[in-house]
């Protein structure tokens, strides 16, 4: 079987050769397309591919459609929303992610950046501590659970909301867990987001819940920046300017965010949740494996999408 990796933002070079090792020791042809320009050249490189590794890449109905022999597409990563489930369904083609893999780099990431918010962006002048200060946990899944681990280790009072998680898993953490959504805002001077982007959670960020924020709030999102209702921020950041944004990739408005909210806002440059050597080499192998595994025995125990 061909198994391509096509990475529009690419694999740390150690990732891709433990990839092809896993892909050429189980027998496999391992093929790599990287840095691609146009969605032409992903299509024409997946016409022959059996299986597909990407990252945060897009694959829509178009390159399903260029790809008659692919089985099995698997997003790198947690989020899997790059991925249009129902063309893969009705083509019989099996879409996985690689949960967990990722989740440490992203919530390192995420104390990464409230911490230089907090020191003012190492500007010389003085800053704060997170110690001592509450963090509410939105979605308590992968990078929740390490996010709630680190902000224990800096003594801050850590609160989660997550419906589909057990409360007895959130306090087993050392995190309280709180009942509504609204109780974890109007309670934590930092909330860290981690909710999946979907037809429920986009937009769903807005005034209603940041408005509950106590003061010097700051927002962190490491999750998607679809979830995030922008206009409704921008117009509570002009409110409030005790208020604080910082996002893991530029939010559509970032020009506007930046020449508003100087000192105020934050982001990087290209999604850095997941860029570090460990995460690509832990997403990259599990990837691989999965559809080496697929191929094997027809495990589906990662599958996202519904079966035709
Ligand atoms: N910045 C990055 O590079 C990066 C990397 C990995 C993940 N992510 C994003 O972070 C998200 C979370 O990642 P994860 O690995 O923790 O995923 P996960 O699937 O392990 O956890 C998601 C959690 O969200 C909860 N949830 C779903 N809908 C909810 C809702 N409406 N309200 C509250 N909780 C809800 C689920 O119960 C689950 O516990 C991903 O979906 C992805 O979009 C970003």
């Amino acid at each position: 079987m061909k198994i391509l990796v096509a990475t529009d933002k690419p694999f740390a070079g150690i990732a891709i050769k433990q990839i092809k090792e896993v892909v050429e020791k189980a027998g496999h042809e391992f093929a790599l397309l990287e840095k691609y320009k146009t969605p032409q050249e992903l299509h024409q490189a997946v016409k022959d591919a059996d299986a597909l590794i990407v990252r945060s890449d897009i694959v829509d109905a178009a390159v399903i459609a260029a790809a008659p022999k692919l089985k099995i597409v698997v997003r790198a990563g947690a989020g899997y929303d790059n991925i249009e489930l129902a063309p893969c369904t009705d083509s019989n083609i099996v879409a996985m992610n690689t949960p967990g893999q990722n989740s440490n780099a992203v919530a390192e990431l995420a104390f990464g950046m409230m911490l230089y918010m907090a020191r003012g962006g190492f500007d010389g002048k003085t800053g704060s501590e997170l110690r001592g200060k509450t963090l509410g946990i939105h979605a308590f899944g992968n990078v929740g659970k390490y996010v709630a681990f680190i902000a224990n280790g800096l003594g801050m009072e850590v609160f989660a909301f997550d419906p589909f998680v057990d409360s007895k898993i959130i306090k087993q953490a050392g995190v309280t867990p709180v009942d509504s959504v609204e109780e974890l805002y109007s309670k934590c001077r930092y909330v860290s987001l981690h909710i999946p982007a979907n037809d429920k959670t986009k937009k769903s960020i807005g005034a209603n819940l940041l408005s509950l924020m106590p003061a010097d709030a700051v927002l962190v999102n490491t999750a998607r920046k679809e979830v995030i209702n922008e206009d409704e921020l921008i117009e509570l950041m002009e409110k409030r300017a005790d208020f604080t944004y910082i996002s893991d990739i530029a939010p559509d408005n970032a020009q506007k965010f930046t020449e508003k909210f100087p000192g105020r806002f934050f982001f990087t440059p290209k999604k850095m949740g997941a860029q570090t050597e460990e995460a690509n080499i832990n997403s990259g192998v599990a990837a691989a494996s999965q559809i080496v595994d697929y191929f094997a025995t027809g495990n589906e125990t990662f599958r996202v999408n519904k079966k035709k």
